[in-house]
């Protein structure tokens, strides 16, 4: 009986513990941040796109986390500067990813700007890098012989297009794009307060 008694003491402890470290100090040091100056909120499109970014799995392979210069060569790889809490302010889950399987996308919104390039990249990665090991998404595209006033042409390189066929981009991808584009965390982070710099404990 005794024994049972301290197993139990034991395992509440320790789960007592883990989640003191785990849970409640991880949201004691981030509740009060407050998004940084150059953040803007998503817009109900941006939304809708990582809605579709979530459901097509494409946090599997890409990471939303560029890490410090002293950690990797991320911000010499184009990826951007490592980020901070505030750049997850609207974040909610927040997308960091663990798998690198393609490269991180936190800053992509500004290493390639073009709708055009990322619509056909959805639809044929392998039209702009030959060894892409990354999926196609023909089901956010249509293939037909001629596109509506109001639908978005896909300019793939010629020999990608079905002959014959135009190929358009549907709501889904062009909401993705739009979420894609709007990755950018290349604004400013405030440098360190100067009161505490150069002190021992830091
Ligand atoms: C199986 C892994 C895998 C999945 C899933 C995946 N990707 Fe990729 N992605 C890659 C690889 C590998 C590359 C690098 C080669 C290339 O550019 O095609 C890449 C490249 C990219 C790039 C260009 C990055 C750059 O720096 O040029 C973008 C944008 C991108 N992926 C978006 C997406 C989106 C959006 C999804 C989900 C719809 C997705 N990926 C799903 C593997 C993946």
């Amino acid at each position: 009986m005794e024994n049972e008694a301290k197993l139990t003491a034991g395992a509440i402890t320790t789960f007592g513990i883990a989640v003191a470290a785990l849970v409640v100090l991880p949201y004691i040091q981030v509740r009060d941040i407050q998004p940084p100056e150059g953040l803007k909120p998503y817009t109900s499109a941006e939304l809708r796109g990582r809605e579709i970014y979530v459901a097509n799995g494409c946090l599997y392979c890409h990471t939303q986390q560029p890490r410090d210069r002293s950690f990797a060569p991320d911000f010499d790889r184009g990826w951007g500067r490592v980020t901070t809490p505030g750049d997850y302010y609207y974040d909610k889950p927040h997308l960091l990813g663990s798998m690198r399987t393609g490269p991180d996308l936190m800053n992509i919104g500004v290493r390639q700007p073009s709708m055009d390039w990322h619509l056909g990249h959805l639809y044929q990665p392998r039209a702009y890098v030959p060894d892409s090991t990354m999926p196609s998404y023909p089901y956010m595209f249509e293939v037909k012989d001629q596109a509506e006033d109001d639908e978005i042409i896909v300019k793939l390189p010629p020999k990608f297009v079905p002959s014959g066929k135009v190929v358009v981009a549907r709501p889904e991808a062009v909401d993705l794009v739009k979420y894609l584009r709007s990755l950018d965390r290349s604004y400013p982070i405030l440098p360190p307060d100067p009161q505490n710099a150069g002190k021992k404990d830091r």
